[in-house]
């Protein structure tokens, strides 16, 4: 039987909780547009709808980093969470534009919804602002003492300009075929594992008053499984189940995304293979024998293998650091549990 100290029972629990916040928040938006941009109701839906169906990884890890520290549970946490869970959707809508991504969590992404491409795009673009400045907004007007606030609102808008920037250098290293792999890893850590791992556990942490050592025993611990998180991603975007991951499996190779797998390729692929890889990788509508030969070719070369490692050795390293986040065994074991579901997610 679970109990609390379960991970996916703690997850559940959580992910209740934040539907119900972030229900509540999408109904005061809708009050807003319905008083005063009527005509806006219908494309505005679409946002509201975007901020469902996701895990909910970012909310439950700022519930969890609050109490890292706090004994006491609060609902009040639940608006930070929820804040996260924002921003990560209104990045998810500007990101499925930049990647011309035509899925996401199992439906049409946000900027596919109209029939005139540049129409949809430029809505997206606008309802991923409103996103980002909703998620400030929601940080801001939660009930927490004023100087923690201060700190934790300061800190999330340092975080995401650093994910906007990592996006950007995501982007950069797209326009060009060679790339290292430290490359890559820079740009994992400033994408996604800010805002995915560091950035929820801290602000959690910081809220219930933790200190300069935690926030940096946090920041050692979320950089190591935020990496892996995304090379994980990287993996089930290429070999994942189209439905399962509700994405696209063929996206990041038609958009030439930098991953593991070409800087892997580029240095142990054999002369035909990096041939192969060079004519297809970052072609657009790519054919379903060119995408299956370049599966093979991740497989053949042990990419797909050495990934796997990586992740294995990060998240092996990312445990060792547990014990210094908390002494509490039963916060151990769901730091633990987690940081394995994450690897061993199929979505
Ligand atoms: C997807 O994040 C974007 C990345 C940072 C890799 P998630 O895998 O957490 O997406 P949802 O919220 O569950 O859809
Ligand atoms: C994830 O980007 C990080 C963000 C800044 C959103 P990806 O492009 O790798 O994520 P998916 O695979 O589309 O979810
Ligand atoms: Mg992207
Ligand atoms: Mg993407």
């Amino acid at each position: 039987m679970r109990t609390k100290s379960d991970f996916k029972t703690y997850h559940h629990e959580v992910y209740q909780q934040l539907e119900h916040e972030l229900k509540a928040i999408s109904s005061n938006r809708t009050t807003v547009i319905k008083k005063d941009f009527q005509d806006l109701e219908k494309v505005h839906t679409r946002f509201v709808e975007s901020l469902f169906g996701g895990k909910m990884i970012r909310g439950t890890l700022v519930k969890l980093g609050y109490e890292l520290v706090s004994k006491k549970e609060t609902k009040e946490i639940l608006k930070p969470a929820a804040a996260f869970e924002i921003f990560h959707s209104a990045l998810l809508i500007h990101d499925d534009v930049i990647d011309a991504s035509p899925l996401r969590r199992g439906k049409p992404t946000v900027y596919m919804q109209e029939r005139d491409k540049q129409l949809g795009i430029s809505q997206a673009i606008c309802l991923g602002d409103l996103g980002i400045t909703l998620a400030v907004r929601i940080l801001a007007e939660s009930n927490f003492p004023p100087e923690r606030k201060n700190n934790a609102l300061s800190y999330f808008l340092t975080m995401i300009s650093q994910t906007i920037l990592g996006e950007m250098l995501d982007i950069q290293s797209a326009q060009t075929y060679e790339r290292t792999e430290q490359q890559v890893m820079k740009v994992h850590l400033m994408k996604t594992a800010n805002y995915t791992i560091v950035g929820p556990l801290t602000v959690g942490a910081i809220l219930a008053g933790g200190d300069e050592t935690l926030l940096e025993n946090i920041k050692r611990f979320g950089e190591k499984v935020g990496v892996a998180f995304q090379i994980q991603d990287d993996i089930l975007g290429v070999f994942g189940d189209n439905t399962e991951i509700g994405k696209s499996t063929t996206s990041d190779i038609e958009e030439n995304k930098s991953t593991l797998f070409i800087t892997y390729c580029l240095k142990h692929a054999n002369a035909k293979q990096k041939a192969f890889l060079k004519s297809y990788y970052g072609k657009k509508d790519i054919t379903k024998k060119h995408y299956e030969e370049i599966k093979t070719i991740f497989v053949t070369t042990g990419a797909l293998t050495y990934c796997q490692n990586k992740i294995a050795e990060l998240t092996a390293e990312a445990k060792k650091i547990i014990p210094s986040l908390t002494k509490d065994k039963t916060k151990q074991k769901l730091l633990a549990q987690f940081t394995d579901l994450l690897i061993k997610r199929n979505k």
